[in-house]
């Protein structure tokens, strides 16, 4: 199958002295990786895990999705951070655009989330939408203490006993947790729901190709069989030490780019589907690198949309960015600009073509007026916008960013500072001990 196109000739020539200086740090930090040497190893399980999640709990996966299609006419998965964005990224990258405003179909649920924000309107309006419907739960928490989801899922749980009993409630609620600690487990376990383990050596934001991340999409009707294919194509093409090793050459880059002063990465997209992809490489990149007093800065923004918003300081703003595009190369439908006898719009120029051939121009011209700019330009172009595309992406991203990290001299494995908002809210909310 054709593998993803890393493209950094727009970028490199940004940071040359730099990035020469990086080769052999960027070995470095891939054997340290991949020999699990470095800080944080004991949350190295996802780097085999598209090749090693057996066949068995992949067929449980996918018989529970069924169970909740059959059942459910929504679905609401409960969870936040590494527990929500992987699959929120996936289910959008691969849903008709307006999805939402068709009704459910018997057997297709659509698949709500929950717990990724503490919005009173948003869970008050939810539960209205629920109310008298046929739903299921699959509340996600590694830590089964988090207080986002445990909000919602207090809230869900209760109406979902009310409306369809105790007894049937307990089918149609699964958890995802830690195999033994945190109190949705003990919940789990005292209410007899069905459950599936996140690996203890499997961090939040490493973790959708787990079942945090599988079965949530498989509820959507998503392969998740070919999502792990295209996982496990890029866990071979990254393994080793290489310059043709996309995810180390792009970790080399960025981490030289970032040594000459840009300081700030935007990722960047011309399909609107690719919009939560964005959140969730942002919260990859964010957590694991952004510590000690360094690291890139991840941002985002939708072209073309943005460059009626964002545009303007891209092109001329603080030279500290640099842009990573994800270009989608074939767009799954066909539909084409239509002619017009008066042209009063004065777009019959491009009367007849797809409107992806105007959208290619718009990229194209994007970047080189950007590199123009001094904004060095990397890009990643993915066949399709599937599955086994949405694989590999995820798996290169998850692999430069152990290594990137290394090469940073951080522990992209932990993340200490999301503490101190908690501790604070806590103490402020009087909650016991602290
Ligand atoms: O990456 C992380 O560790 C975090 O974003 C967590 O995934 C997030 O805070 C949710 O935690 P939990 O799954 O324990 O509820």
């Amino acid at each position: 199958m054709k593998t993803i196109d890393l493209n950094i000739q727009d970028a490199v020539y940004f940071a040359e002295k730099e990035y020469e200086a990086l080769k052999d740090k960027s070995v470095e930090a891939i054997t340290t990786l991949e020999e699990g040497t470095g800080a944080g190893n004991d949350f190295l399980g996802w780097l085999d895990l598209p090749s090693k999640t057996p066949e068995t709990l992949v067929d449980r996966i996918n018989a529970t999705a069924e169970r909740l299609r059959e059942n459910c006419d929504y679905v609401v998965c409960v969870g936040i951070g590494g527990s929500y964005l992987g699959a929120k990224a996936v289910n959008f990258a691969l849903a008709d655009s307006f999805a939402d405003f068709y009704a459910p179909k018997p057997k297709e649920p659509k698949v709500l989330y929950a717990g990724q924000n503490i919005g009173e309107d948003y869970l008050a309006e939810l539960q209205k939408l629920l109310e008298g419907k046929k739903f299921g739960i699959v509340v996600i928490s590694k830590s089964g203490t988090t207080t986002e989801p445990a909000i919602a899922f207090r809230l869900l749980k209760n109406q979902l006993e009310q409306q369809a009993g105790k007894d049937a409630a307990k089918d149609l609620i699964v958890a995802i947790t830690d195999e033994k600690k945190g109190a949705l487990r003990t919940m789990a376990d005292q209410e007899g729901y069905e459950t599936y383990i996140i690996p203890d050596n499997v961090g939040g934001r490493f973790s959708v190709l787990t079942p945090v991340g599988l079965l949530p999409i498989a509820c959507a009707g998503h392969d998740i069989k070919k999502l792990l294919a295209g996982a496990q194509d890029m866990e071979r093409t990254t393994l080793h030490p290489s310059p043709e090793n996309p995810a180390q050459e792009y970790a080399r880059l960025r981490n030289a780019l970032y040594q000459s002063g840009k300081k700030i990465e935007i990722l960047v997209n011309f399909d609107p589907k690719l919009h939560y992809f964005s959140e969730w490489w942002k919260q990859l990149y964010g957590e694991s690198e952004g510590k000690d007093g360094k690291g890139i800065f991840p941002a985002s923004v939708d072209f073309t949309t943005d460059l009626h918003s964002m545009g303007q300081w891209i092109q001329d703003g603080e030279r500290t960015i640099f842009e990573t595009v994800i270009s989608v190369k074939k767009p799954a439908l066909t539909h084409r600009i239509p002619m017009n006898a008066s042209d009063l719009d004065g777009i019959n120029y491009i009367a007849d073509k797809r409107i992806d051939e105007v959208n290619k121009m718009a990229e194209l011209g994007t970047k080189m007026a950007h590199v123009d700019g001094g904004v060095p330009n990397i890009k990643i172009e993915i066949p399709s916008l599937d599955e086994y595309s949405l694989g590999q992406l995820i798996y290169f991203f998850e692999k430069a960013c152990g290594i990137s990290g290394y090469m940073l001299g951080v522990n992209p494995f932990n993340q200490p500072g999301v503490e101190a908002y908690k501790k604070n809210m806590f103490k402020l909310l009087k909650k016991p001990g602290y």
